[in-house]
């Protein structure tokens, strides 16, 4: 696993439960952001915070007592920011093979002590999927723009 990459895996516990049964969604955001944190905290060697999370989509509920994966990667960074793609993916503990159930992409801001953003180390892609990871981000960047002009009379 390189530096810029985290993965996580463990059993989905009944404490995890919604009232369908399934995983509630709730828990699978809150372990993509700390997965997330911990790859953007690694990556910055400082405190971070979550700026944006963009994009979440359920593609198939996770059942209690599966193995569920989370697997973050840094896929472009700005100057103070970091933005990470996360995919959930989970398993029968008897079956081979993941099946992935959410992916999003969540935006972490290294700060100070006083909360102020701070520069984070530039990532640079090396293979193919990299740099088609990092062009990702940024098209998600400019879409993102249109959005927030949008939102911007409701705020
Ligand atoms: C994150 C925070 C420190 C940014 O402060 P700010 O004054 O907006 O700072 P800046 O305008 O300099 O933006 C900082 C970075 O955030 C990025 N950013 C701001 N809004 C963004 C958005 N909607 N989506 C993605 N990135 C965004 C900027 O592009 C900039 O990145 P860059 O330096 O790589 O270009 C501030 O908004 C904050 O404290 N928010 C609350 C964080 C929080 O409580 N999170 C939940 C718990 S961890």
């Amino acid at each position: 696993m390189k530096d810029h990459q985290i993965s996580f895996q463990f059993i989905s516990e009944p404490s995890d439960v919604n009232f369908g049964g399934k995983v509630h969604g709730g828990m699978v955001m809150k372990w993509i952001d700390q997965t997330a944190y911990a790859c953007a905290c690694n990556w910055a060697g400082s405190y971070c915070v979550t700026v944006y999370v963009g994009g979440i989509r359920f593609y198939r509920p996770i059942q209690i007592g599966q193995i569920v994966r989370v697997d973050a990667e840094l896929i472009y960074t700005g100057r103070t920011s970091m933005h990470i793609a996360v995919d959930v993916s989970s398993k029968a503990v008897a079956l081979s093979g993941f099946t992935k159930t959410t992916h999003c992409i969540i935006v972490f801001v290294a700060v100070d002590d006083s909360g102020k953003p701070v520069p984070v180390p530039a990532w640079v892609p090396q293979s193919e999927r990299e740099k088609l990871m990092q062009q990702y981000a940024k098209r998600l960047m400019e879409l993102r723009k249109d959005i927030e002009q949008e939102m911007a009379p409701f705020i």
